[in-house]
């Protein structure tokens, strides 16, 4: 059993062969491994570590950082600095991109990470995740912000790893989506999960409920529909999970299937949605739209966004293909006019949404 396993740094060597990455992507990725382990190792030690709990500084997007958000984007730079293969790295924890020391070589890459999400599940011992997206530099010179905003599509590799009851790796270069689990007696990663696919057709959906009431029509309306279950217009029955953490949600959706809400809401609106465009929704659209699913913003795809600033904010709604285009066309109706009023009691009032977002 333990003989004749593909490791990761065995498949990613056999997917690049042949490419202009060959040598260094999967160099740089078993980089992030590295620190993936390491980030497994504290997150499973907990509190027997001294890892739980708050720093009490916040980070640029004022979240209270934890311990182990600190500790785990160490991680990541520490083990990626080095080696020569990355340009420049930027960060979820970190307000600018991190300055290489001099003393290190660049490499041909951008690498672009979050290295805790759902670190909100840390001190309940909930799954949380590392997500992270390579792209090419492309130049020569030290990085600046502007060498980072690059629409999704130009990324050569993503993926997350999932601190769960196992620790598992998803990834993508472009050729399918594929999983990992880590073997922490030998301390690889060995492909379990090859060429995942998202059907596309469900009757899960994931979204943060409490936030109903700040939604856009076009979203209210879906879930109206999916809680009336049979007895309203889809007319069967849907299911619902809420882990909080995108990656233990999206994780779940690459496994049986289902939907990732977070959409645009009211509740801060000088934000345009939750999560991050460039070291979040971007990676997991990548990794989503390779096992065959859809990511969207409700009104356009992800990988197309031409992204405007380092922590820029994008509605996000992800996996089984029809649902999600059923999505884009409640947004669709909406925003032409010609959607027509629901069943729900939420919506017997037109006025309710009439007013806004309708110019
Ligand atoms: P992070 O911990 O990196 O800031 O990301 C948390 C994100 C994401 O993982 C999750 O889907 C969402 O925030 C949870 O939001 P709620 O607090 O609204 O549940
Ligand atoms: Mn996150
Ligand atoms: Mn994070």
């Amino acid at each position: 059993m333990l003989l004749g396993r593909t490791t990761l740094s065995k498949f990613l060597i056999e997917q690049l062969r042949g490419t202009e990455d060959q040598a260094d992507l999967a160099a740089l990725l078993v980089d992030v491994t590295a620190a993936i382990k390491t980030i497994a190792s504290m997150t499973a030690k907990g509190a027997l570590g001294g890892y739980l709990g708050s720093l009490g500084t916040e980070n640029v997007q004022g979240e209270t950082q934890k311990k182990l958000d600190v500790l785990s984007n160490d991680a990541v730079i520490q083990s990626c600095e080095w080696g020569g293969l990355v340009a420049g790295m930027a960060s979820e924890e970190l307000d600018e991109p991190y300055q290489l020391p001099r003393a290190f070589e660049r490499g041909a890459y951008l690498l672009v990470f979050d290295p805790l999400d759902g670190s909100s599940n840390i001190d309940v011992n909930v799954s949380v995740g590392t997500i992270f997206s390579v792209l090419r530099f492309g130049r020569l010179g030290e990085p600046t912000v502007t060498d980072f905003l690059r629409p999704g599509v130009e990324q050569v590799a993503a993926g997350y790893a999932i601190y769960g009851p196992s620790t598992m790796m998803v990834l993508t270069v472009g050729k399918g989506t594929h999983g990992f689990t880590l073997d922490r007696e030998i301390g690889n990663f060995i492909l379990t999960h090859p060429d995942l696919r998202i059907a596309e057709d469900t009757g899960e959906f994931a979204i943060n409920a409490s936030n109903e009431r700040f939604w856009e029509p076009p979203v209210q309306r879906y879930v109206a529909e999916c809680k009336a279950g049979r007895t309203g217009d889809r007319g069967r029955d849907f299911n619902m999970r809420w882990i909080a953490s995108m990656v233990a949600d999206v994780h779940r959706i690459l496994m049986r299937g289902g939907i990732f809400m977070y959409p645009k809401d009211t509740k801060e609106p000088a934000k345009p949605g939750r999560l991050r465009l460039l070291y979040e929704a971007n990676p997991i659209a990548f990794v989503v739209e390779q096992a065959g699913g859809v990511a969207s913003t409700g009104r356009g795809r992800i990988l197309d966004l031409q992204p405007e600033s380092l922590h820029q904010r994008v509605p996000v709604m992800l996996g089984a293909r029809h649902e999600i285009e059923r999505l884009e066309r409640y947004h669709r109706e909406y925003d032409s006019g010609s959607d027509k009023p629901f069943a729900s009691p939420l919506f017997k009032d037109r006025s309710l949404y009439s007013a806004e977002g309708r110019a």
